[in-house]
Parts: C-alpha cells; structure tokens; sequence
C-alpha cells in the first residue's frame, strides 16, 4: 500500500544528484578527486559577470523584495525580448514572455500545460531529466535512443513513426550530456514533420507541441551557429515553446532567472500554474538582469566565458584523443558548444591486472575510474541510455586548467592496469 501518491511513491531521484552527493562524501573524506559531473559552475573558476552581482546588490537595497509581477518584471521581459532578437533574431512580443525561478518550473509548466495523464512525450536519449517530467506530468514516456554518428542528436527519421502518438516533442540544443548541436538541415526535417502532423490534426485534435530548450544557446564555440525552429519555419511559432535563462549563459545557476516564450494560448496557462506554485524568480535578480543585459557589454562577457570553456573542453579532447592514438579503447567527440564533452570508455570485461578483478558493467568502470583515476564523470545511462552505454558526460564547470595534465597522467596510469 502507498502511503503517498502513486506519482510520489514511484518518483526517481536524478541520477546525477545522486552521484554528486557520493563524490561529494569521498572529498569531505579526504580523497582529491577531479570531480566534473555536475552541470554548474565552481565560482572560483567561472565568478558571475561583476556587473550582474553589483546590480544583484543593488537591487535588494532598493527594496525590491516584494511579490513581482506573475509573469515577470515588465523591464526584464522587455530586456529578454531585446535578446531574443540579439541572440537568435528571434521577434516575440513581451506578453508572450514567462520569467521564472530559473528553467526547470518553466519546463515543468510546459509539460503540466500541454499533456493529460496517460498521453505521451517524444524525447531522445540520452538527454536531461525528460524522464522526471514526464513521470511527474503523469505522461508515458516514448524515447527514441540518438547514435554516435549523428552527435547523439536524435534525428526526423528516428522521431517520424512516432509523432501521431505524440502531444509534446522535447528536444534540446545545445545538447546536454553531449555539448553537441543540431545542425540547420537536421532540425529543419523534425520541424517540417511537426508541420505536417498538425496540418493532419487541424480542427481534429490538440496540436502537437515542440518544447525546445536552448538554455546553452548562447555558449557555442569555433564559429558553430545555434539554429531555432521559429526561424527556420515561422510556422513553428504557433507549436514551440522556447525554454532559456541566465544559469548557464552567465555562471549564475544559483541566482534564479528563467525564461520561456511562445505561443500566448500555452504561455498564459503556464504563467497561472507556476503562479499557484509561486515559482517567480525573486524580484531583485529579475530586475538586476534587465539592468545587466540592457545597460551593461554581456558580449565582453561571453567571450571571454566561452574561450575560457572551450580552452578546457579542447584541452580535454586533446588529451583522450591521445590516450586513443596510443591504443587505449576509448573515444571522444569534438565538442561544439555548451560545457560538456562526450568521451567513451570501452572496459566492460577488462580485468584489474594482478588482482583477477572484472570490471563487468558501466557502474564497475566509473567506480574505477572514481578509485583510480580521482576521475568523477556521469555515465549515460544517467541521462536515459541503456545500461551499458560505454559514453560518458565530462562537464568543465568546475575544472581548472592547470588540473588537466595530472587527470591524463592518473588516467593513463589506471588504464595501463587493466588487460
Ligand atoms: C538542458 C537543461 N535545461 C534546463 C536546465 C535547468 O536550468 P535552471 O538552473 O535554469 O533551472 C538545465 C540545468 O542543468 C539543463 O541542463
């Protein structure tokens, strides 16, 4: 018998969370482990932009610490309507903007808003806490597994038989686990078949939705471009609704900004659930952010955000991809944006010289890479990938460059003990 809900009772804890906090007791025992699992910033290594905390400050003694607004400060959406079209030469008006206490209670909005229980979400693995939505929204789960020859981004071929079964397609570019993205001729197919379906369903049935969280959007490097649904079909406007924020463009996960967009019939529902909830973000950072993106040069910021990112993800790559010239089984694909790089580790079956000891599944590998190596990655199957996926996610957010030499060092010697 449960003693809570049915929904609460089966509820999962995030994997990545989970991990965390076991790596985080091995470093309060002493142990120095290079710990890159989590998908936030250390702020020693990557600080706030200075001008967004001064405004942060600032705010609070002006005395904006009162209920905003549900949806949103007036001069932030302002400012988000501003960036929109800066970033992503994205044209929405203000009242088709929803601020909240960072992304996740917009992306729990929109899953709440669009699906009835029992209806299904479309989604790839390996992918962030879409699995968590759904079972929180009391939605049935349809994921289709993306490849390694497509950058882990699922594709219209892979999405297309089961888009009539659909209520909500979720996808997400940049990718987290992968750091990789869509390229224009891959999500402009998805987007013509989302097209399609709802010409089918026209006047029949529910539109067929598109949530797309471009929450890394603003962080891609060497001269890749990060292409939307909206300005490759403007179609798309009536079905997408566009998930962003500040936590990772600007290292501030902890300060509480969000945003969604889209359609203003979703929009509207959204802003009166997550009202009931009470999930604004506070009223000082809404107004410290309008003042930080509106008043202040973000582009000095997120150039040097970016190089600084991308000079440990290609440190990183460089140094497995050595490791694989010399013979090692493993791989790594380049990365193209975000604070992720993907790195594959084949030692399912490899045993521990000396010892008879077999690594015989993905969790005995990261233990060992954890033991041996001091190295902290998620494994996939984290994000929704089978159980023996050999790919893991290496997150940058709290790595500091000097560290890089000694994890190859360490890594190559625990790889020299397996046979
Ligand atoms: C793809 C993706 N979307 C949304 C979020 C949530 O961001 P926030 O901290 O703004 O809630 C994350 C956080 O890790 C993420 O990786």
């Amino acid at each position: 018998m449960n003693t809570v809900s049915t929904m609460a009772e089966n509820l999962i804890g995030s994997e990545i969370i989970k991990l965390a906090g076991e790596i985080n007791e091995k470093i309060k025992q002493g142990q120095s482990i290079y710990n890159f699992t989590i998908g936030d910033f250390d702020p020693r290594v990557f600080p706030l932009p200075e001008e967004l905390e001064n405004e942060i400050v600032q705010a609070y003694r002006q005395g904006h610490t009162n209920y905003p607004p549900a949806n949103g400060m007036l001069e932030l959406r302002n400012a988000v309507v501003d960036w929109n079209q800066k970033m992503y030469g994205l044209s929405y008006d203000k009242e088709q903007i929803l601020i909240s206490g960072g992304s996740r209670p917009l992306i729990y909005a929109i899953y709440n808003t669009i699906l009835d229980a029992g209806e299904k979400v479309l989604y790839p693995v390996p992918s962030w806490n879409n699995n968590h939505y759904t079972h929180l929204n009391h939605g049935q789960r349809l994921e289709v597994e993306a490849t390694p020859e497509n950058n882990f981004m699922p594709t219209a071929a892979q999405l297309e038989p089961h888009l009539t079964e659909a209520a909500l397609v979720a996808l997400c570019s940049p990718l987290n686990p992968t750091g990789t993205i869509f390229t224009e001729a891959a999500l402009k197919e998805i987007c013509a078949l989302i097209l399609a379906e709802n010409k089918k369903r026209e006047g029949k049935r529910k539109p067929l939705y598109l949530l797309y969280d471009q929450v890394y959007g603003a962080l891609l490097f060497n001269n890749e471009k990060h292409y939307t649904p909206v300005e490759l079909y403007p179609e798309m406007k009536a079905y997408t609704i566009f998930v962003d924020g500040i936590s990772k463009a600007f290292a501030a996960t902890g300060v509480r900004v969000g945003w969604a967009f889209g359609p203003s019939n979703v929009i509207d529902k959204m802003k009166a659930i997550l009202s009931h909830i009470g999930a604004w973000s506070p009223k000082a950072e809404q107004v410290a952010t309008a003042h930080y993106l509106m008043k202040h040069d973000y582009a000095d910021f997120l150039n040097h955000f970016k190089t600084e990112i991308y000079a440990r993800l290609t440190a990183l790559y460089d140094g497995f991809k050595a490791l694989k010239a010399e013979g090692f089984a493993l791989d790594v694909i380049q990365p193209q944006a975000a604070i992720y790089l993907t790195v594959r580790f084949d030692l399912v079956g490899k045993k521990i010289k000396g010892t008879g000891q077999q690594l015989n599944d993905m969790k005995a590998v990261s233990a060992y890479l954890l033991e041996k190596a001091s190295l902290a990655i998620v494994p996939f199957y984290a994000f929704g990938a089978p159980a023996d996926s050999p790919w893991f996610r290496v997150s940058v957010g709290t790595c500091k460059k000097e560290e890089i030499p000694e994890v190859f060092e360490l890594l190559r010697k625990a790889l020299l003990e397996l046979e």
